[in-house]
């Protein structure tokens, strides 16, 4: 059994203490939180666990091999880094940093010490999620494209806009249907209602290489909760509904292109329609299995599903958005951040 710490215990700590006390593989020792009320928070639900507000002795306990921190996006690098240099395997909330050269540099601060680093993009532990590659694969020959909405009359965050605190799910996502390929642009366009200075919704176009294209529409001030992805294919047509019973829809649906019979120069199209599926999902709480994984990875000295290559993909396409939002909207080309797999295969990690 593995020593670990949290840091951070605000909105969304609470489900990553309850998540981690659930596991028998491992045993959180200490929490560190800077405000006096969550702290009292935990102490009065989690009378055993050892609350301060001091990192030092986190840092400090040679016991304590992992950390998971859940604190604002702001605070990640420095945090992550900080218990990297102290020797601790992490899991650090989305996103890993808040620009790509600190993402790069805490990625090779893991490699050189050998280190676990993994990222919360929780959705590739949800099990929906994983069904929804598998059905693309098997079922939907050419893939055509994605539009998700992530949608809701939500928190209104003060450290990072709506694309900072959103999009790392959809990117993550989607980064993942599309094997890790990344698109090679972007637009953004971004609005400001709230706060001047941070938007609070966003709409997102990329592209592929193979035209294949996504769009993503953010929000945190929409009057409802939506968590949908479509995805259009040749031969079928998915909506993964996060918050339906029937997670995944599969419509059997395309356009048949034939040729017309007294004309060969004309096309005619046939619209088939076939049944719906919804596909039984064995469904587990996707936080957990995130925190189950980040605890085998340490002990099996394995990659994480979410390590940093992958979130420097994520921040990489979040950091290109961001451009395009301060340029109204313009097309911003995506270097690829495949550089840094050399490294990382030699990893011994
Ligand atoms: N995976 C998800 O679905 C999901 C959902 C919500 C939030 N998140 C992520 O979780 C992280 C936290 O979000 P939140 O909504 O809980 O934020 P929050 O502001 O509600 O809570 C953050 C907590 O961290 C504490 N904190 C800040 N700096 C600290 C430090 N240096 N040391 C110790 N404690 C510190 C604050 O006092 C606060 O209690 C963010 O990265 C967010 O993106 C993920």
């Amino acid at each position: 059994m593995i020593k670990i710490a949290q840091i951070g215990c605000g909105y969304w700590g609470p489900n990553i203490l309850r998540s981690l006390r659930m596991l028998n593989t491992c045993e959180l020792k200490a929490l560190v939180e800077i405000d006096v009320k969550r702290r009292e928070f935990v102490k009065s639900r989690y009378p055993n666990v050892d609350v301060t507000d001091k990192i030092d002795k986190v840092l400090n306990d040679d016991e304590i091999q992992g950390v998971v921190i859940a604190t604002p996006a702001e605070s990640h690098y420095h945090l992550t880094k900080l218990c990297l240099e102290a020797n601790k395997h992490v899991l650090v909330e989305k996103p890993l940093a808040t620009n790509l050269l600190d993402a790069i540099e805490l990625t090779n601060i893991s490699y050189e010490k050998k280190l676990t680093l993994m990222v919360g993009h929780v959705f590739l532990y949800n099990p929906a999620v994983i069904l929804l590659k598998k059905i693309i694969q098997e079922q939907i020959d050419n893939l055509y494209y994605f539009y998700s909405q992530r949608l809701n009359f939500g928190r209104i965050r003060q450290d990072v806009n709506v694309w900072w605190n959103l999009a790392p799910h959809d990117l993550s996502i989607l980064l993942y249907l599309m094997n890790d390929e990344e698109p090679i642009s972007i637009k953004v366009e971004g609005f400001s209602f709230t706060q001047s200075h941070l938007e609070d919704i966003a709409f997102a176009t990329l592209k592929w290489k193979n035209n294949i294209t996504a769009n993503i529409h953010l929000s945190w001030l929409d009057p409802k909760k939506v968590r949908q992805l479509t995805v259009v294919g040749s031969k079928k047509m998915i909506v993964y509904n996060d918050l339906s019973e029937d997670k995944i829809a599969v419509h059997d649906k395309s356009i048949d292109c034939n040729n017309h019979f007294d004309d060969p120069g004309k096309v005619l199209f046939n619209h088939r329609v076939g049944d719906i599926a919804f596909p039984k999902i064995d469904m587990k709480e996707p936080l957990l299995l995130e925190l189950e994984h980040f605890i085998t990875s340490i002990l099996s000295k394995s990659k994480p599903k979410t390590g940093p290559l992958h979130a420097c993909r994520v921040i990489n396409i979040l950091d290109a958005g961001q451009r395009s939002i301060i340029n109204k909207g313009e097309e911003v080309n995506i270097e690829s951040v495949g550089k840094l797999d050399r490294k990382y295969a030699e990893s011994t990690l």
